[in-house]
């Protein structure tokens, strides 16, 4: 079951004091403004409880120990399992693999499905939004197989445009891969009508949920997504542990991606056989106290709830893209209107080197990424080599977006273009 959201309004400075990190300022006196929750989330005190609880109280290896820390162990990941299961809203705790990430997830589900399923001919839908994770490991199995790779076009605005997809969704596409948030243009995907369009053609979807998962809620019966991929580190929880959801039906027919201890069923001399799901795509060890404390990572969002994520976020959002709109000259927002969009900015300063503006802002003590952001076909379809992200997540406050649009006037000063 769900934990019960605890508040019907969301107080940003009462959750922002359950992240210890934002506890001390930075050796400028100034605080943290955290602004980059996309590439990883900062943890609550429960996350870093439970991991610190498993370590002190019962760590054991897991699902082999008969006594009592190893029973304890392989309650609490089930216990996990369980959390995820109803997180997305998958029908059996059978249909949820812990992967190190997603990264891995979507690299188990190129190597596994497709390397049995994909023929010469095949399609693979992506798109130019797609972060490297959901590009490269389809054009590895697309090489092995004869499969081909293939993309949706974007908009101007940075959608996929559904206009096209008659021409590129035929009996030929095999699966489409999508993500459900952009990592860059924070642009939410129309991942349902995608899934359905998809079946009308006997297409399969796979949905890259490392963004929209922590943000907003995912059904995957409802959406009628095949696979699912999420990362622990970026829903609050701890790095190294990751989810592939998959239905039980496409999941057993796969052979295993790594081989080794805890997958099998029976190892003979010369072949061996491949234990039920899960176990059959968890070899070796897992990553136990980050699987264990993912649960409660789970459990803070669903108290918080994802309306009231969702609607912070978006407030966040809204008073920053209002203000650099307003204030600040050649400010370009990658990406489509606020109507489409999770709480990602990936900026263009005109004049400004996307580096020198992230070390300048790392001054005032406002942290963001630049860079390309692991989407080097986006940033060459958008013309330029690198952008600016700020990401939010739910410890920010309007305190922080002032911080970071003051930060930005400082760094222009700084750059003698006031
Ligand atoms: N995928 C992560 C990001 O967008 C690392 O920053």
């Amino acid at each position: 079951m769900s934990s019960q959201p605890r508040t019907t309004s969301f107080d940003a400075d009462t959750i922002r004091g359950e992240f210890p990190v934002f506890d001390q300022p930075l050796t400028n006196g100034r605080p943290v403004t955290f602004l980059d929750t996309a590439a990883s989330a900062q943890k609550p005190r429960v996350v870093i409880d439970k991991e610190r609880e498993c370590y002190e109280q019962y760590y054991a290896n897991a699902y082999r120990g008969v006594y009592q820390f190893g029973a304890r162990v392989d309650e609490e990941l089930e216990a996990t399992r369980e959390k995820v299961r109803d997180l997305i809203n998958a029908e059996e705790i059978s249909e949820i693999v812990f992967t190190s990430g997603t990264t891995m997830s979507i690299n188990l589900v190129a190597d596994s499905w497709g390397r049995k399923f994909l023929r010469p001919g095949d399609e693979i839908l992506l798109n130019e939004m797609e972060h490297h994770a959901n590009i490269v490991p389809w054009q590895q199995i697309a090489n092995e197989t004869g499969a081909s790779v293939r993309y949706i076009p974007l908009t101007d605005d940075g959608r996929l445009d559904i206009q096209e997809l008659d021409n590129c969704l035929t009996e030929k596409t095999a699966i489409i891969a999508v993500t459900g948030m952009s990592n860059v243009l924070g642009t939410i995907n129309p991942v349902e009508e995608l899934a359905r369009r998809g079946k009308q053609v006997g297409a399969l979807i796979l949905v890259d949920g490392a963004q929209s998962v922590p943000h907003m809620p995912v059904d995957v019966r409802k959406a009628g997504i095949d696979f699912l991929t999420f990362s622990g580190h970026k829903i609050y929880g701890p790095s190294g542990v990751g989810v592939l959801y998959g239905r039980r039906e496409l999941l057993r027919e796969m052979d295993p991606f790594l081989t080794g201890g805890h997958m099998i069923d029976r190892v003979f001399k010369e072949k061996s056989t491949w234990a039920e799901l899960p176990a059959r795509f968890e070899a070796g060890t897992l990553p136990i106290a980050q699987a264990i404390a993912l649960g409660a990572a789970i459990d803070f969002v669903n108290q918080l709830s994802f309306d009231a994520i969702h609607a912070h976020e978006r407030r966040l959002l809204e008073h920053a893209l209002a203000r650099l709109q307003d204030e600040v000259p050649g400010f370009v927002c990658h990406g489509p209107g606020l109507e489409h969009r999770g709480a990602i900015i990936s900026m263009t300063l005109e004049g400004v080197h996307s580096e020198d503006l992230a070390v300048l802002l790392d001054r005032r003590g406002v942290f963001v990424r630049h860079g390309h952001h692991c989407t080097m076909p986006l940033h060459d379809l958008l013309g330029v080599s690198a952008t600016t992200r700020a990401s939010f997540g739910v410890y920010n406050t309007l305190d922080d977006v002032d911080r970071l649009v003051d930060a930005i006037h400082f760094a222009r000063e700084k750059l003698r273009l006031v």
